[in-house]
């Protein structure tokens, strides 16, 4: 499946970063969502798939498209798939002009990827030198300096991302003092975390809260880049959506690994560039067509595909430059 489906679900990406970046900028975050979430659910009403959203914009009846359990694809006599999307991360990233927002999607055999509530999620994100050595319940300190020893390096020198939040004030002084560099984010801990798995992005490891389905399209793409998210959902200070929560299955104790997170045998992974970042370049308009930067992985076979396409408008002739 992964095959036959990285192809479309490349196209899927690379159109709704398309369709977004005509929004860079403008202020408008909601827009440049309603612009990413529109057009990948135009692209996947088309796919050969019985696909099913398990991760999306958000219930059926506060999301009018690409919520959870919302089906796509031609259905019946498809294989049957379940898909993970966060159409625009980082809306504020594009709506600013900022670095680093991407469209983004995984997908994965049926319960191949965890059903995780809209909740926050403490992570601990690192790459495939880290992997089975860092511990979520480990100091940063600890934890960096198994992540510089894996990279042959001094803790001085790595990078850790943390997304730039009042609740994230002492994990930015445990990180200072252990002596790490750090890039404090906006937005968009998704695209940190799959460069920390990535060697030359500059950044080595993702730490702090942030959202829960994030983490879990993070996994699918970790588990192709043998990378390793550590993941524990934040308890919900709402009844309501506590009890929703442990409803479903979530154990707030728990730590989620990569593997809990993303079990699929078979995923398929693909993301887009919007504006430009640490591991994508962003969207590039031109006359008579446009130009983007994906990034497609899959499991089996094990396959990271950076993929630079141009796309010509619909009666349009084209130059094509290197
Ligand atoms: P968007 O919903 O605008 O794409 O924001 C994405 C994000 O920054 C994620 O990368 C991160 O996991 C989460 O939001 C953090 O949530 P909060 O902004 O509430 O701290």
């Amino acid at each position: 499946m992964e095959m036959s489906l990285s192809g479309e679900f490349l196209r899927v990406v690379e159109q709704a970063a398309i369709a977004s970046a005509a929004s860079i900028g403008n202020g408008n975050r909601k827009h440049s969502d309603w612009l990413a979430v529109e057009s990948m659910r135009r692209s996947m009403e088309k796919l050969p798939i019985d696909g099913t959203i398990v991760i999306g914009e958000g219930e059926r009846d506060e999301a009018p498209m690409l919520y959870v359990g919302e089906k796509l694809g031609l259905g019946m006599g498809h294989p049957p798939i379940d898909i993970a999307v966060d159409p625009l991360e980082g809306t504020n990233l594009c709506a600013t002009g900022a670095p680093n927002a991407i469209t983004v999607l995984a997908a994965s055999e049926k319960g191949g990827l965890l059903h995780a509530p809209d909740l926050y999620m403490h992570k601990l994100c690192v790459g495939p030198s880290a992997k089975g050595q860092v511990h979520l319940d480990a100091t940063p300190a600890e934890n960096l300096k198994i992540i510089a020893q894996g990279l042959h390096r001094k803790v001085g020198e790595l990078t850790v991302v943390v997304l730039d939040r009042p609740r994230h004030e002492d994990l930015i002084e445990a990180i200072r003092t252990a002596g790490a560099r750090i890039q404090l984010i906006g937005d968009g801990d998704l695209s940190a975390a799959i460069s920390a798995a990535v060697s030359g992005t500059g950044i080595h490891a993702v730490m702090g809260i942030g959202g829960a389905p994030e983490g879990v399209i993070t996994a699918a793409a970790l588990k192709c880049l043998g990378g390793e998210i550590q993941g524990r959902l934040v308890t919900d200070t709402n009844t309501a959506s506590r009890e929703k929560a442990e409803a479903m299955g979530v154990d707030f104790n728990r730590i989620y690994f990569t593997d809990d997170l993303a079990p699929g045998e078979h995923i398929v992974f693909a993301a887009c560039g919007v504006t430009k970042g640490n591991l994508l370049d962003g969207v590039h308009f031109f006359g008579d067509g446009s130009r983007t930067a994906s990034l497609v992985l899959t499991r089996r076979p094990r396959l990271v595909r950076f993929v630079d396409t141009v796309h010509v408008n619909e009666g349009e002739s084209i130059t094509v430059r290197f």
